[in-house]
């Protein structure tokens, strides 16, 4: 029986190795994690991460094919394939601090592997990681192999958090990088054999390792850039009366460039897009590639003005001052149906509102109060540790509550602000909420999911992020 053991058991590592293990049942499939309370999370019915659909894979294979367990070593001795799923965080300090990614974890779990590993192993990269990161890893394995071979392959993953268990059933392409001699091609074969289990042949794709890991950061920038050329656009729509809905869906229409990715919003956010970018434009910097690099690094300046054009929309609408008003957010994910918070664009508005002295309600269906709490204390990068050494909020910031439900946020409210685009948004009963808000009542959708026109007959004066203004805010100073 081939065994697989995966380290890091987050939001890569467990979707992808429980949509394994279904697949292959004559697979055994181990998820092991240094947190404690990652893994007794798996092993019980409260599943640490929310994504629509993983309860009932999870479900099905656990105990059978799929378990879950904090003995790394024990389990990495055993496999036959490790994939690395461990945290990447942006360096904070020394050398390409703010755009570097730091491998410390990367390093310790491969140096592990060299430690306890008694036969022949595979070692697949998962987590997105910088280019070469292949060779260096290689490179600490073989100098400590004791006789043992490792063949590196880089397999990145490109599920989309919200929609991960019907992006791992049908991935549009699967791709697996690996060293092009007998034993990397032996090894890219064996990775192969299992994604066929359920990926038709045609969707899986090899290449040399140093393409399999720049494909990661290239699509993820490619994605990244289209939201912040929508987001651009949404200013200029503003601006001049167009309605960045219709413009994307006419843009859209050529098939060339496609409907997908165009919804403009508050900005992007998630674990991927900003730290990869950042990633790609130290990788051109250390190749001196200047105006490469600065060609990338724009797509993540667009994203900032767009969060920051945001608060000051609001601040500006609001008579210039939020300073002690109640300001309801709707929404604290980075996007629906995920109860993640990595790089969210609601903490930078709220950071913004709050900097402003405003008084913040924030609900969000799956986000607990601890983790917004955490969130709105932590800095910069901070987040991408685990889970145990994340800095903890012992205080919590005063001028934020944690409502149950929208209303509640909404109570007395001088203003909604609409910062994840959660389906419960678009059916809130809008009359309800206008008359227990203070007046006049501000609504600023930064997801273009309420009926502007419909909340405009209610009394709220509305700003809909690239919609015809307001005339309300049409002589608003807009920009940051
Ligand atoms: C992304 C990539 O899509 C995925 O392939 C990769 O493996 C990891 O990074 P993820 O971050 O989970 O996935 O979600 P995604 O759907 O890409 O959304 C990222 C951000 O962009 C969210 O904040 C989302 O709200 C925003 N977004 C997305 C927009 O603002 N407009 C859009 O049109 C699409
Ligand atoms: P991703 O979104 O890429 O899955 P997460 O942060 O959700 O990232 O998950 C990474 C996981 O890796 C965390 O649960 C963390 O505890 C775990 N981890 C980090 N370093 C190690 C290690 N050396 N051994 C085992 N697990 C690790």
């Amino acid at each position: 029986m081939v065994k697989i053991c995966c380290i890091g058991a987050g939001y890569v590592g467990g979707p992808t190795m429980a949509v394994i293990a279904l697949n292959c049942p004559s697979i055994e499939v181990v998820v092991v994690d240094i947190s404690v309370t990652r893994i007794s999370a798996w092993n019980s019915d409260q599943l640490p991460i929310y994504e629509p659909g993983l309860n009932e894979v999870v479900k099905q294979c656990k105990g059978r094919n799929l378990f879950f367990s904090t003995d790394v070593e024990k389990h990495v001795s055993e496999a036959d394939i490790i994939f690395v799923s461990v945290n990447t965080p942006t360096k904070t300090r020394g050398l390409g601090a703010g755009k570097a990614a730091d491998l410390t974890y990367w390093e310790s779990a491969a140096r592990m592997i060299a430690d306890v590993s008694k036969s022949n192993k595979i070692v697949v990269e998962k987590s997105t990681v910088p280019v070469k990161t292949a060779e260096a890893i290689e490179r600490i394995l073989t100098h400590n192999s004791k006789g043992i071979k490792y063949q590196i392959l880089s397999n990145p993953e490109f599920l989309a958090e919200g929609t991960a268990i019907q992006d791992l059933f049908k991935p549009d392409r699967v791709l697996i990088g690996g060293r092009e001699t007998p034993d990397g091609l032996k090894a890219i074969q064996a990775l192969k054999d299992v994604y066929a289990h359920w990926v038709p042949e045609d969707r899986i794709i090899t290449t040399n390792l140093w393409s399999a890991e720049l494909s990661k950061l290239a699509a993820n920038a490619f994605l990244a850039q289209r939201i912040s050329s929508v987001n651009a656009m949404s200013a200029l729509c503003e601006a001049t009366g167009a309605d960045v809905s219709q413009v994307s869906h006419a843009v859209g229409k050529d098939s060339r460039i496609g409907p997908k990715f165009l919804d403009a919003s508050v900005g992007f956010g998630g674990s991927c897009f900003q730290k990869d970018i950042l990633n790609l434009v130290y990788i051109c910097e250390c190749n001196g590639l200047a105006e490469v690099a600065n060609y990338w690094k724009q797509v993540i300046k667009v994203n900032d003005y767009q969060k920051n054009r945001f608060v000051n929309r609001v601040v500006s609408s609001m008579f210039n001052t939020v300073s002690g008003k109640k300001i309801g957010i709707m929404g604290f994910a980075f996007k629906k149906d995920t109860g993640d918070t990595r790089e969210t664009p609601a903490i930078d508005v709220c950071k913004g509102l709050l900097g402003d002295k405003a008084r913040l309600s924030i609900y969000d269906p799956q986000v607990t109060a601890d983790q917004i709490q955490r969130d709105l204390t932590m800095n910069k990068f901070d987040w991408d540790h685990p889970i145990h050494l994340q800095p903890m909020s012992p205080t919590g910031v005063k001028q934020v509550s944690i409502a149950w439900d929208a209303y509640e946020a909404s109570k007395d409210a001088h203003a909604l602000c609409i910062l994840t685009e959660w389906d419960e948004f678009k059916t809130l009963d809008y009359r309800r909420i206008f008359d227990n808000m203070q007046k006049p009542a501000f609504v600023f959708d930064g997801r273009n999911v309420v009926n502007v026109e419909m909340l405009r007959d209610i009394g709220f004066i509305v700003y809909s992020i690239g919609k015809p203004l307001d005339p309300w805010l049409k002589n608003m100073p807009a920009v940051a």
